[in-house]
């Protein structure tokens, strides 16, 4: 596959023309756009049939997670959107997840696991003592018991969950080349150990928004990818 179609930016922007005259600014040069909350609480639906005008896949991270019969409803309007992607939190339950993964049609349905802000001082502050590795594990097992599609994991574990899920989709944020910065990241790792762990999709935001030049930022993201560099 073309390096280029495993990177999705996050156009993490309010201003819709922005957003729109970011992603014609870039979309020869990746796979897919991100819309997440900032874009769709400003710009709701219209804003996201404008985006999908690109011509691009559409990931849309809404991260829905609320009680099954609340989740299934918000889901029927997303669908009528038909995005390639949409998320949904895994810690939704097994019960959630399953009404969802029933009613899905060609939009693919993506469980977030555990957000790469997190680690495990954070779960252990929650209450959690297993350590990112298991609390991830476990939340993956409900997904695919479930259904879904696919996950949002970190690319710290991507190479073990993908020797055990095959065929799942493997999404991956919390991707930096070393001169990046974090942001507000915690288990980042390279876009090159991403893609060779088995990721599908990077979701790559602010090492591509931030830069002075979003298009040599991509193109030094697919070096790293192909040559390591
Ligand atoms: O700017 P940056 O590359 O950190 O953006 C990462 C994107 O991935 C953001 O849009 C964020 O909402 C999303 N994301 C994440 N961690 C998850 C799921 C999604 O950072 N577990």
């Amino acid at each position: 596959m073309e390096t280029k179609k495993h990177i999705f930016c996050a156009l993490d922007f309010s201003n819709l023309e922005l957003t729109l005259s970011f992603a014609k600014k870039i979309k020869d040069h990746i796979g897919g756009i991100k819309l997440g909350l900032e874009f769709f609480t400003k710009n709701g639906p219209l804003g996201v049939e404008k985006l999908k005008k690109i011509g691009l896949p559409i990931f849309l991270d809404l991260k829905l997670h609320d009680i099954p019969n609340t989740v299934k409803q918000s889901l029927k309007n997303v669908l009528d959107l038909s995005p390639n992607y949409v998320t949904v939190h895994l810690s939704g339950g097994l019960n959630m997840l399953e009404e969802l993964a029933e009613m899905k049609k060609k939009t693919k349905i993506i469980g977030v696991s555990m957000l790469t802000n997190l680690d495990n001082h954070d779960l252990k502050r929650m209450g959690f003592s297993c350590g990112h590795k298991k609390f991830v594990e476990n939340l993956v097992k409900i997904g695919v018991k479930a259904g879904v599609d696919g996950i949002v994991s970190s690319p710290k574990e991507t190479k073990y969950l993908k020797n055990k899920y095959k065929s799942l989709i493997f999404v991956t944020p919390g991707i930096r080349l070393p001169k990046n910065k974090k942001n507000d990241q915690k288990r980042i790792e390279s876009p090159r150990f991403a893609i060779k762990a088995g990721s599908n999709i990077l979701v790559i935001g602010r090492p591509i928004t931030k830069s002075k030049d979003p298009v040599n930022a991509i193109q030094e993201i697919v070096k790293n990818i192909e040559y390591g560099k």
